[in-house]
């Protein structure tokens, strides 16, 4: 988290965490495809105790650290959100959308109804910014949108990764051992995009924009379309560390050569009468 820092992002969301140490899926969790990544990592992470050490330690960088938690329950999700909190995050992300674990994220994020109950109660009491990241694996996302906002966050996360599977012919069987997975990187972004332009028109609260981002001009897009920030996660692995300060520069240098003075001119600037 310090290196992400210190190589020119804003803040930083955390690969998410829940109550209990998990040792996630067995390999093979990660394939490359010509278009982005697929992913079943299965939520691996140390457990929030542990992981409340590492927060603290990662807020020496110098950047709001937004912790991402998991759960299967509300009551769980809002004793994570709130442990994040108590440890000195910044933000608590609430990951209602991961695509195939059992039990967590998607299968808690897929109605109005759970993402509307899991905010209120991860938002009370918990003294810092809370974030629904939603799934886009639904037919109806700015619903899902609307029910982060009556719920209480202060923002909703557009997209987590799209449910997928890869074969491999000469051996007959998908290749994740889980057989289904998250697909995240530059195929996913024409989807992002739709989905930040409906959820811009449906809520007040801000929108974060989220998949297949490795670029200033792709970052611009989601702004364009609605988000008033952007996370960049699969272009780490893709292309390194350099992204941050690349995107960052990209986004300078378009606003100067385009007249705009702020972030804040070129959000939503995409829909109709917004330009
Ligand atoms: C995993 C979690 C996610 O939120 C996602 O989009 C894809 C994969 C995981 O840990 O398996």
């Amino acid at each position: 988290m310090a290196e992400v820092a210190r190589a020119g992002a804003g803040a930083i969301v955390t690969k998410s965490v829940g109550t209990e140490p998990r040792a996630g899926h067995p390999s093979p969790c990660v394939v490359e495809l010509n278009v982005g990544l697929l992913n079943a990592m299965g939520l691996p992470n140390p457990g929030i105790d542990y992981f409340a050490g590492e927060i603290s330690e990662a807020k020496k960088a110098g950047v709001p650290i937004i912790g991402s938690v998991f759960g299967g329950t509300e009551e769980e999700i809002a004793e994570l959100a709130s442990a994040m909190a108590r440890a000195g995050a910044d933000g608590v992300e609430l990951n209602l959308s991961c695509p195939h674990a059992k039990g967590y994220g998607a299968e808690i994020g897929s109605t109005p109804q759970m993402v509307e109950l899991v905010c209120r109660k991860a938002k009370h009491g918990l003294g810092v910014p809370l974030f629904a990241k939603l799934t886009p694996n639904t037919s109806d996302i700015a619903a899902l949108a609307r029910a982060a906002e009556r719920g209480g966050a202060d923002a909703v996360v557009a997209i987590n990764t799209l449910k997928g599977m890869a074969i491999e012919p000469e051996a007959r069987m998908p290749i994740l051992a889980n057989k289904v997975g998250g697909l995240s990187g530059p195929a996913i972004r024409p989807v992002g995009i739709r989905c930040v332009y409906e959820i811009f028109e449906a809520v007040k609260i801000p929108v974060v924009g989220v998949g297949g981002i490795s670029s200033g001009m792709d970052a611009i897009e989601y702004i364009m379309a609605g988000a008033g920030a952007v996370q960049i996660g699969t272009a780490v692995w893709s292309l390194g560390l350099d992204v941050f300060s690349r995107t960052n520069k990209e986004i300078l240098r378009f606003m100067e050569e385009n007249g705009f003075k702020t972030i804040q001119d070129m959000v939503g600037v995409a829909h109709p009468g917004g330009h």
